[in-house]
């Protein structure tokens, strides 16, 4: 059958991403409109939607073709009104903003994995915007990591292959030892990032591989968060550091990644289990409003390194 929508590149220079266009809510209703978007976000890790239809309600029922929207574990982040949503908000009165490279920015986050910092990564999820800040910016990035593993060079795959990354809960991006060539200095706190960083040392630290196999077609991910790494597990000191330092500077090339400008009505979806993304983050005193689904997954190698289960973890 003929797909109700069309699928373009996202950017053709890329080896990721696609663009699903005029995609509404009673198509979802079909099976193969369903494997058919299933497939191409294993095959691509990134899908635009655009020119279709748009609403909260749309972002959780598209969802739901990916897998479960779960809450997210920060009940300080959940959408009040639908808590499905994750609410990524800066504005002046109540945001978090650095110092990046000497220029004060709100809500910048760097290259990241959701999750990364629990044993259980969720699958992925779907951004949506609420309110786009006034004076431009505001960007989503991405970047693949199957593609990243394939720039590696053969070397130092075979020097990571059975290495883990250390990761820390620790939402205060200025202590982000892996964010790459950039100076960061914190200078403010949003109220729910206030409340989320008094529990960090609750948390127990978690090791991910460094590279693992996406289940579905066999193709290798470079599996590696440069926000809230800390280390290699197997290789503590500045060896190990190096190491990472290294391996990233292949994930986050700026000819590989695609920085999403975003319109009202526009939703982005991503494999979390196979591709970074970052906040380029918005003018200090612009306020941006993003609305994100979590689609919940386990890719089952996550590991607790330490920690205390009998303290509350996330609803203390
Ligand atoms: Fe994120």
């Amino acid at each position: 059958m003929a797909l109700p929508f069309s699928i373009e590149p996202l950017e053709g220079r890329l080896d990721f991403g696609a663009k699903v266009v005029g995609l509404k809510q009673e198509h979802l209703a079909s099976d193969e409109v369903r494997k058919a978007l299933v497939d191409l976000w294993i095959d691509k890790g990134v899908i635009l939607f655009r020119g279709g239809e748009s609403s909260r309600q749309m972002q959780v029922e598209l969802s739901r073709v990916f897998g479960s929207p779960q809450e997210f574990p920060f009940k300080e982040s959940r959408s009040e009104e639908m808590p499905e949503l994750v609410n990524i908000k800066y504005s002046p009165e109540d945001g978090t903003a650095y110092e990046v490279n000497g220029e004060a920015i709100g809500g910048w986050i760097p290259w990241h994995t959701d999750m990364v910092y629990f044993s259980k990564l969720n699958r992925g999820g779907i951004l949506r915007p609420h309110t786009l800040p006034q004076h431009g910016r505001g960007e989503t990035g991405f970047a693949d990591q199957i593609s990243a593993y394939d720039r590696l060079p053969i070397a130092l795959k075979e020097r990571i292959e059975n290495l883990h990354v250390v990761y820390t809960a620790d939402l205060n991006y200025a202590h982000a030892r892996f964010a790459g060539d950039v100076k960061i200095k914190w200078l403010q706190g949003a109220k729910s990032w206030t409340r989320i960083m008094n529990r960090i040392y609750q948390y127990p630290r978690v090791i991910h591989p460094m590279v693992y196999t996406q289940a579905e077609t066999g193709r290798k991910v470079l599996n590696v968060s440069p926000g809230f790494a800390d280390g290699i597990f197997e290789m503590g000191g500045p060896t190990g550091d190096a190491l990472l330092a290294e391996v990233i500077s292949y994930c986050v090339d700026s000819d590989k990644t695609y920085f999403h400008d975003w319109k009202m009505d526009d939703m982005v979806l991503w494999d979390n289990w196979r591709t970074l993304h970052c906040a380029a983050g918005t003018d200090p005193g612009d306020t941006r409003l993003m609305e994100r689904t979590t689609i919940h997954g386990d890719y089952a190698l996550g590991r607790d390194l330490d920690g205390n289960i009998d303290l509350p973890r996330f609803d203390a």
